[in-house]
């Protein structure tokens, strides 16, 4: 059962379910909506995750992250039109734990779980492929999405690597290699969480350089890019990048959305949300041509 396993080595797991958490899923369950809705991508869509977690994350009983989760899943009876709100119940309810009561609640669907029900709510066939570092989270990720019960007709899912050796597996280096031969019907998620700004790190940052670029060159034909980031006082080690208080970084933070507003990509900036609620309602306001604010 799914519920048992365990990757106590992987330290990202605590970030499930926060704040940052929230709005790059209510994006990310945007974005392929509309995506499934228009041609090209109607049918295949293709989607390329990276970083992709362990499907499922367990909330404890005294963990700080349970109000504002609380308020995501009231109503727990009914949809109520909130994309992440809806999702989470559909994925919850087909894997059995979505709450009779949100005090109770237990669980929080991460990407992996909730793009791959997407996907495969949609129109027409697509494929999902995640890259995932740590083998004992992709173990326990395949599991988790044997149980979610997806219709093989619809969507074809993939955890890489095929044949697993149980090793380490660079996600982000497989993308670098392979996103030249991608094209625009290819959906690569990027969720390295937080922009490391230290000189030990520029290998990283070198390689988010490498595939803006490429993406940037290839033009019309691109595949779409989503890069998440986040910062502030939890991930000072982006700080100060981002607000223009330190000495900018090679392919960092700015270097990075300078070149993406250059090419006249978009960037979506979230300010953190008393009225967290508006955030899941995802209204915009345009702060410059380029640079949308998800408004709370
Ligand atoms: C913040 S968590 C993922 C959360 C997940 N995307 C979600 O939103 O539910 C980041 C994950 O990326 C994995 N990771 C870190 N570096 C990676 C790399 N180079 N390639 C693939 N996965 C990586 C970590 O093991 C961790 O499970």
């Amino acid at each position: 059962m799914w519920t048992a396993l365990q990757d106590p080595d992987n330290r990202e797991n605590k970030n499930a379910g926060n704040g940052g958490d929230l709005v790059k899923h209510t994006v990310y369950l945007t974005v392929v909506e509309h995506l499934l809705s228009h041609k090209p991508w109607r049918e295949p869509l293709r989607v390329r995750e990276c970083h992709a977690g362990r499907g499922m994350y367990s909330i404890p009983v005294d963990d700080r992250r349970r109000s504002m989760l609380e308020c995501l899943y009231e109503p727990v009876d009914a949809d109520v039109g909130i994309p992440l709100h809806d999702r989470q119940r559909g994925s919850q309810q087909a894997l059995g734990v979505w709450p009779g009561n949100p005090t109770t609640l237990g669980w929080y669907a991460g990407s992996a779980v909730l793009n791959a029900q997407g996907l495969g709510g949609g129109p027409g066939k697509h494929l999902i492929e995640f890259y995932e570092t740590c083998p004992d989270t992709r173990s326990i990720l395949r599991t988790v999405l044997a149980a979610l019960g997806l219709d093989g007709s619809r969507i074809e899912s993939r955890v890489l690597p095929d044949g697993d050796d149980g090793r380490l597996f660079d996600g982000e280096r497989y993308v670098v290699t392979n996103i030249g031969r991608w094209d625009s019907r290819d959906l690569v998620l990027l969720d390295p969480f937080a922009m490391s700004r230290q000189a030990c790190h520029q290998a990283q940052r070198d390689r988010y350089g490498r595939i803006v670029d490429t993406i940037i060159a290839k033009g019309q034909e691109a595949p779409l890019l989503v890069l998440f980031w986040t910062w502030g006082r939890a991930f000072c080690v982006a700080e100060g990048d981002l607000r223009d208080t330190n000495r900018p970084v090679s392919n960092g933070y700015q270097d990075l959305q300078a070149r993406l507003i250059g090419a006249g990509r978009y960037l979506i900036s979230n300010r953190l949300a008393r009225k967290i609620r508006g955030v899941f309602r995802f209204r915009y306001r345009h702060k410059s041509p380029r640079v949308v604010q998800v408004q709370c």
